[in-house]
């Protein structure tokens, strides 16, 4: 197992452009490289701040365009065959961690990011390239970062949530600030092709959000096919789907022992973690940092 008490940020993380890269798995070449990636209008991007159910729409995106795939004779070719996992079927676009020639991959490609707007290919606005992004209540995320930082090998375990909150607070983690993440994308929402939901209204309405996605991708599914998709899609289901559950990272990328990828897929987890103290400072830093946003999230953060 992996020495963690020794793990520091410094150690674990570097800075680029104002984004926090996990070292070992990017450099600032290839990042500066997407900069001038060739976007295709039938691409489909999956942007999220890490820890806000990336994994999740990712299966729903995947299920999609898999069940429209299976009845359309006049589809391109799918992206890959069906046993491969979703991280190949839908790879993110800064950790080519298979090593694929995204180049080389036949239409429609699906991507997972967690990059900020900034970082993204220039070409991104300039097609039809259908964004959607996920968010998620910024104390629920941070909380399932926390257990999250105890698995994964790439980046600094968590010393208590307190520290963690400090960091997190002032984008001193991977990826950087969730209020800048949220604001870049959001800001920019209508110079791009872009779907907005939250981690919240899916576990809402698990059914809504994927019709939602259907429509944003322009995909007309059967009710019974939709049925089957939002049954693929629910948190006991995909934790046993070897091709969803994430399970099939390296140990070296994760310390299986210490606990899973699908976590506890709930709302509101922050409320067993926070103290009050912890949590009203939390809404204050929101505050100050939300409150030029003309955006209203379901969550209710206290
Ligand atoms: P928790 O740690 O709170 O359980 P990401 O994929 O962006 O890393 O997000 C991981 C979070 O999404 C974890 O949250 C995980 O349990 C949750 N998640 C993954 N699949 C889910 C599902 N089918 N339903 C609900 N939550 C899910």
């Amino acid at each position: 197992m992996a020495d963690t008490a020794a793990k520091s940020s410094e150690t674990y993380m570097f800075q680029y452009k104002g984004y926090n890269f996990p070292k070992d798995t990017v450099t600032p070449e290839y990042i500066d490289s997407l900069e001038d990636f060739e976007i295709r209008d039938s691409d489909v991007f999956l942007v999220t701040y890490l820890k806000s159910g990336t994994v999740w729409t990712q299966q729903i995106i995947i299920l999609i365009h898999e069940e429209e795939g299976s009845n359309a004779a006049e589809s391109e070719g799918s992206n890959a065959a069906e046993s491969d996992t979703n991280l190949k079927r839908m790879p993110w676009l800064e950790y080519n961690l298979e090593g694929q020639d995204y180049n080389m991959r036949p239409s429609p490609r699906l991507f997972t990011s967690h990059l900020t707007y900034n970082l993204m290919p220039k070409m991104l606005k300039e097609k039809k390239t259908k964004v959607i992004y996920v968010a998620r209540n910024p104390k629920d995320a941070m909380v399932s970062l926390f257990h999250f930082s105890k698995i994964c090998t790439y980046m600094e375990t968590a010393k208590n949530i307190g520290d963690l909150m400090e960091k997190y607070l002032s984008g001193q983690v991977v990826a950087g600030s969730w209020f800048d993440h949220v604001r870049g994308w959001y800001t920019h929402r209508e110079q791009l092709n872009f779907l907005f939901l939250t981690y919240e209204e899916m576990i809402q309405d698990l059914r809504g959000a994927v019709l939602k996605m259907c429509h944003f991708l322009g995909k007309r599914l059967q009710d019974s096919t939709i049925d089957r998709i939002v049954e693929k899609a629910t948190f006991k289901n995909m934790k046993n789907d070897p091709k969803a559950n994430y399970e099939f990272l390296p140990e070296k990328a994760i310390l299986k022992d210490n606990g899973k990828f699908l976590r506890k897929g709930t709302v509101g987890d922050w409320k067993n973690t926070l103290t009050v103290a912890q949590s009203e400072h939390f809404d204050e830093v929101y505050r100050q940092r939300m409150k030029d946003l003309p955006l209203k999230f379901v969550w209710d953060l206290n």
